[in-house]
């Protein structure tokens, strides 16, 4: 292996530049020629790569967004697409691949690798935290602390006006943020795609609270497969309690900004390097996690099709921290 290149894909996530720099500066520290890739997949089909030096990424570690740029590359779902990839990294010389990226990303790696054998490694970078394979994904604790910051604020005019608010957060399909949100929130619910939540329910919580005399109320709601949904929440909550003073946040992408927090830089060090020293010691195909403090590299195909669930006993922590008002059996 003497060169490799690195890219961003998918949404990009606060960290994403500190991984490149990782991956860069880790690929230098093992004499290796480090090229970057400009937007992702699309990048890789048109030849867009840059040689990188050790100070073309100076001053990136506390910046978000990502200096390659990033897209949800369309041609290269097509066999054509990903032909034109490896015709590419052929011209260039490259011999194995670091790809920062989420679910899309992966499984666009996992097709190119079987069809190309173009040694990938990859690191987990998204906001949702959804990536079988790594205990947490870059980015994710910051989109965290940015809806926390949120959360901190409407809580404050929520309680000067005694309102109701439903704070809308991503993650897609999964509950991540808006379950670690909330807990650090102090949110008395979280709405999350793996709980089946009811209507009814969330109205029996409301009126539990109400009845204890709780003059506002927090409530955060996971985007899901449905962005929007907790206006579609609000307005059936609205129909069965017309008194309710209430109102929709959405925090939509300013959570996927900002500088990173530490621990997504450290996260993001870490997994750089892990990628780098990975395609060294003859990986391919996988992508470098931290599990229990470890590193573990874990095929694609895992990371792609095998779901992370998310913790009962985080989940149930939301309920349980509002004591006597949202007892199951009240
Ligand atoms: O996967 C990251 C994410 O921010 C999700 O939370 C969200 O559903 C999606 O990307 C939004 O994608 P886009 O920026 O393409 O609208």
């Amino acid at each position: 292996m003497k060169k490799i290149a690195v890219f961003t894909s998918g949404g990009d996530a606060p960290g994403m530049n500190a991984c490149i720099r990782a991956a860069v500066r880790a690929g230098h520290y093992y004499d290796l020629e480090v090229y970057g890739v400009v937007r992702g997949y699309d990048g890789l089909i048109n030849g867009n790569f840059i040689e990188m030096d050790d100070r073309s990424v100076s001053n990136v570690i506390q910046k978000g967004g990502t200096i390659l740029k990033s897209a949800r590359s369309e041609e290269f779902r097509t066999p054509e697409g990903r032909k034109k990839a490896y015709e590419q990294v052929k011209k260039f010389g490259i011999d194995g691949l670091v790809a920062i990226g989420g679910n899309g990303t992966f499984t666009g790696a996992e097709l190119f690798y079987k069809e190309w054998q173009i040694p990938t490694v990859g690191a987990p970078g998204t906001i949702d935290n959804d990536l079988y394979g790594s205990d947490f994904t870059i980015g994710y604790d910051t989109a965290v602390n940015t809806c926390l910051a949120a959360i901190d604020k409407i809580r404050d005019t929520a309680d000067a006006h005694e309102r109701v608010f439903f704070i809308e957060v991503m993650g897609r399909d999964t509950g991540y943020i808006a379950v670690r949100s909330a807990i650090a929130g102090g949110a008395e619910m979280a709405i999350i795609p793996e709980d089946n939540n009811n209507i009814q329910a969330i109205l029996d919580r409301l009126k539990n609270g109400i009845s204890n005399s709780k003059a506002s109320h927090i409530i955060i709601v996971a985007e899901g497969d449905q962005p929007g949904r907790a206006a579609i929440i609000a307005n059936e909550v609205k129909k069965e309690l017309p008194a309710l003073d209430s109102k929709v946040t959405i925090l939509g992408h300013v959570q996927r900004g900002g500088a990173p927090t530490a621990a997504d830089r450290v996260l993001a060090s870490r997994l750089g390097l892990a990628a780098v020293e990975g395609l060294l010691a003859g990986k391919a195909n996988v992508m470098a996690g931290i599990i229990d403090h470890e590193i573990v590299y874990t095929p694609f195909i895992e990371t792609i099709t095998k779901r992370k669930p998310i913790r009962t006993d985080l989940v149930e922590i939301v309920p349980k921290l509002n004591g006597r008002n949202y007892k199951k059996d009240n």
